[in-house]
C-alpha cells in the first residue's frame, strides 16, 4: 500500500460506493478514495456492516462520516475500527436540505467548536487521523477571516489535515448541484489558508479536471482532491498516477476491464447486480473513439435479469473495430480478453 499520493478521489454520494472504489484502485495503486458519506445515525442504529465493509483491495481508503452529535460521531468511529480504515473524515460541506436539517454538513463552518467536539471525540477511538472536509465559506461568510475562525479551532483540537473544496456553499436556495458549479472557485484562498498554517496537510478540491490544474495546485498545497472528472474520465486518474510515480505504467483501458472481472463475477456469485458495478465503468473510454458503443452496450444489456459479466467482455467487442484497444474473443468458460496490456 502506498501512502504518500498527493491525489485523492472525493467522496460522492451514489457514486463512490465500494464497487466503484474497486475499479478506481485498478487506475490508481495510490490515490486515497473516499467513501459516500455515511451519516454517523446510520451507522449507529442501522446496518453498519452493510455500511463500512469494503474489499481490502480498496487501501488506501477513507470513511466519511456525517453528523454533529460528538457522542454518536465517537460511536460510528469506534464502530468503523474493526474496518481499518484508513482516515475517518467529517463532511462540513455538503449543503443539501436533508443534511442541513440533521445539523451537519456546510452549515457546521457556523460552529467550529462543535467540529472540534467532534474531531475530539472521534480521535480518542481511532488510531486513524480524524480530517475534516470543508468549504471556503458559507452565504456571505466569504473571508479569509471566516475560513481561519472555523479552522483554528478544530487546528487546536489536534486535527492535522483538511480538505477543502475551494468554493462557497450556498445554504438556501441553491440545489446540491447548482452549489457545485455556481460559487465561483477561489483556489486562492486554500492556497492562503496553508500559507497561514503551515504545518497542516492541505488538500484543495474543486474543478481539478487535467494535470496542469493538477500541477497548478500542487505548488501551494500538499494535496488535490478529484471528484467528478474521476468519476466521468476515470482513466484521468491512471494518468496521474503515471505521472506522479513514473515506476508504474498505466495498463490500458481494456486490460482494466480484464482485471476487473474476478471481482465481479465473486461479487455476481453474492448477489450484487451487474449493473451496480458495471455503471461505474462508464466513463472508462470518455473521450475515446468508441466510447459511445461501449457506454450504450452496457446501459442497453447490463441491468437485464441475470446478466454476467460477459456483457462487459461483449462491450468491448462492440466497440467499432478500429477503436478496439485489443483483440478480443467471445467469452466462454475460461475466456479473457486477449491482449490485455
Ligand atoms: C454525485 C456527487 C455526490 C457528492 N457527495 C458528496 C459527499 O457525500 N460528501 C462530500 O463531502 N462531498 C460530496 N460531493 C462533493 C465532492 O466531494 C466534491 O467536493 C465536489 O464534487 C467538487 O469537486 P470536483 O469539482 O472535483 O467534482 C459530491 C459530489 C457529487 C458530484
Amino acid at each position: 500500500m502506498q501512502t504518500s499520493s498527493p491525489v485523492s478521489v472525493a467522496p460522492m454520494m451514489d457514486w463512490t460506493d465500494r464497487h466503484c472504489r474497486y475499479f478506481l484502485r485498478l487506475l490508481s495503486p495510490s490515490a486515497l478514495l473516499y467513501t459516500e458519506m455515511v451519516t454517523a445515525a446510520a451507522v449507529v442504529h442501522g446496518d453498519a456492516d452493510r455500511l463500512l465493509r469494503h474489499s481490502d483491495e480498496e487501501h488506501p481508503v477513507a470513511l466519511q462520516l456525517g453528523g454533529s452529535d460528538p457522542d454518536w460521531m465517537a460511536q460510528a468511529t469506534a464502530m468503523a475500527a474493526k474496518y481499518a480504515y484508513d482516515e475517518i473524515n467529517i463532511n462540513v460541506g455538503c449543503p443539501s436540505d436533508r443534511v442541513q436539517s440533521g445539523q451537519f454538513g456546510a452549515c457546521l463552518m457556523a460552529r467550529p467548536g462543535l467540529v472540534a467536539d467532534c474531531y475530539k471525540a472521534m480521535q480518542a477511538e481511532t488510531d486513524a487521523p480524524v480530517t475534516v472536509k470543508s468549504r471556503i465559506g458559507i452565504d456571505d461568510q466569504d473571508s479569509e477571516a471566516f475560513l481561519r475562525a472555523f479552522v483554528e479551532p478544530v487546528v487546536a483540537a489536534g486535527c492535522r489535515k483538511f480538505v477543502i473544496h475551494a468554493r462557497i456553499a450556498i445554504l438556501e436556495g441553491l440545489s446540491p448541484k447548482e452549489n457545485r458549479t455556481v460559487p465561483p472557485l477561489n483556489y486562492e484562498r486554500v492556497y492562503a489558508l496553508k500559507r497561514d498554517f503551515p504545518e497542516l496537510e492541505i488538500v484543495v478540491n474543486g474543478g481539478l479536471t487535467d494535470l496542469e490544474s493538477v500541477n497548478a495546485a500542487l505548488e501551494h498545497v500538499d494535496g488535490v482532491m478529484i471528484g467528478r472528472q474521476a468519476y466521468h474520465q476515470p482513466y484521468f486518474l491512471a494518468e496521474l498516477e503515471a505521472h506522479f510515480d513514473s515506476t508504474w505504467s498505466a495498463p490500458t483501458r481494456a486490460r482494466i476491464v480484464e482485471r476487473m472481472l474476478p471481482y465481479v463475477e465473486q461479487e455476481l456469485a453474492r448477489g450484487t447486480t451487474l449493473n451496480s458495478m458495471s455503471r461505474h465503468m462508464l466513463g472508462l473510454f470518455a473521450g475515446r473513439p468508441g466510447a459511445r458503443a461501449w457506454r450504450r452496450y452496457i446501459s442497453e444489456h447490463a441491468h437485464r435479469p441475470g446478466a454476467g459479466s460477459e456483457v462487459l467482455i461483449n462491450a468491448l467487442n462492440a466497440m467499432p473495430p478500429a477503436a478496439r484497444p485489443d483483440t478480443m474473443h467471445a467469452p466462454g468458460k475460461n475466456d479473457r480478453i486477449q491482449h490485455g496490456t
